[in-house]
């Protein structure tokens, strides 16, 4: 078969993103991210976050063909992110797909997002591809989950968050320690220089492989308001052992789910996906996995967060089987497995 030329359109929250790829080669990822739309109101507010994308879908399209070197004609068809995520953000792209492969008379290929985010294991970048089946640890500003993987279409969630997300609970606690969204990035920053074991937090106690994060949270904030009715200068005289010490207690439980996944499944081949994979304490915690005698595989870090290349590549997949998506299609703001 030859390799088709497809594009992937991701609209779910507060990127708008547009990618071309040719069979599993990525030839183009352009964002254009909203952050600083949201920053002033410390999270995404959706009604913004639907007209930024309205404003940045056409010149993102335009540069992902461009940059990918080819036509709008050579494409073969258009993947878009159908959801989960904010039901306005997802219109967007949905919308403008439809009017693009209907002027281009090419099909359009709906796609999953939290899918997609495990299948950007299948870009081809020049690294040791996973062999099936995998286990996906998926963790970003809105989803956690554990996922087996056992073909690119056959899907077994183990496990997955009650309440908040693991990046909502950096995101979360960032907040209470007056830094500014997203606070993922910068709580793993000041960690660095903290010490891990300077302050316990109670971790929260979930049977099975689901996760529980908001109890973590609410511990911090309670712990915040405690100190600082002692000491009005607490955050600022402690904050890199806080973040380092609220960090570890999130990466533990993170770790402590899939390591009891690893070991009652036996699959001991390990991947990881979403924008808190990007932290490195986590990173170095899922690179240990190694030296227990599992395969790893940590995407580069532009298709760990959210990006059109996963929707793309999550497209091909679908596209080899010829399923596509009919005109009348819609959004769907949940969207599970
Ligand atoms: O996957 P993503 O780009 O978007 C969603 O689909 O949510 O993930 C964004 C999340 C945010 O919560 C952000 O704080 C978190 O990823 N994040 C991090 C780091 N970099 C991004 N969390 C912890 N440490 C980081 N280095
Ligand atoms: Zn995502």
């Amino acid at each position: 078969m030859v390799e088709p030329f497809i594009l992937g359109i991701e609209s779910s929250c507060d990127e708008t993103a547009a990618a071309v790829v040719h069979g599993h080669k990525v030839l183009s990822n352009v964002i254009a991210s909203q952050e600083l739309v949201h920053k002033y109101y410390g999270g995404v507010v959706p009604e913004l976050a639907s007209r930024a994308h309205q404003q940045k879908i056409i010149p993102v399209v335009e540069e992902a063909i461009k940059q990918a070197g080819i036509v709008k004609k050579e494409l073969n068809a258009i993947a878009f992110t159908r959801g989960p995520g904010l039901m306005g953000a997802l219109l967007v792209g949905v919308s403008f797909t439809k009017g693009m492969s209907w002027a281009l008379d090419i099909p359009m290929i709906e796609v999953n997002h939290m899918k997609a985010h495990i299948l950007a294991h299948l870009i081809d970048d020049g690294s040791k591809p996973l062999k099936f089946p995998f286990i996906c640890l998926t963790v970003s500003g809105g989803h956690t989950q554990l996922v087996i993987v056992k073909s690119a279409n056959i899907f077994e969630l183990a496990g997955e968050t009650l309440d908040d997300a693991a990046g909502e609970a950096f995101d979360k606690a960032a907040k209470a320690l007056g830094l500014p969204y997203p606070g993922g990035p910068l709580i793993d920053q000041f960690a660095k220089v903290g010490n891990k074991q300077a302050f316990k937090f109670n971790l929260p106690l979930v049977t099975g492989y689901n996760y529980s994060f908001s109890g973590l949270k609410t511990s911090l904030v309670y712990f915040l308001d405690k100190h600082q009715k002692e000491n009005p200068l607490f955050i600022e005289q402690h904050l890199n052992d806080i973040c380092a010490s609220y960090q570890n207690a999130i990466v533990n439980v993170l770790m402590r789910k899939l390591n009891q996944l690893i070991k009652d499944t036996g699959i001991n081949q390990v991947a990881i996906a979403g924008g808190v994979s990007a932290n490195s304490e986590l990173r170095s915690a899922i690179l240990d996995l190694e030296k227990k005698g599992c395969d790893v595989k940590i995407p580069q870090f532009s298709f760990c967060t959210d990006n059109a290349a996963m929707i793309a590549i999550a497209g091909l997949v679908k596209y080899k089987i010829g399923e596509f998506a009919p005109l009348s299609i819609g959004a769907t703001a949940r969207y599970s497995f």
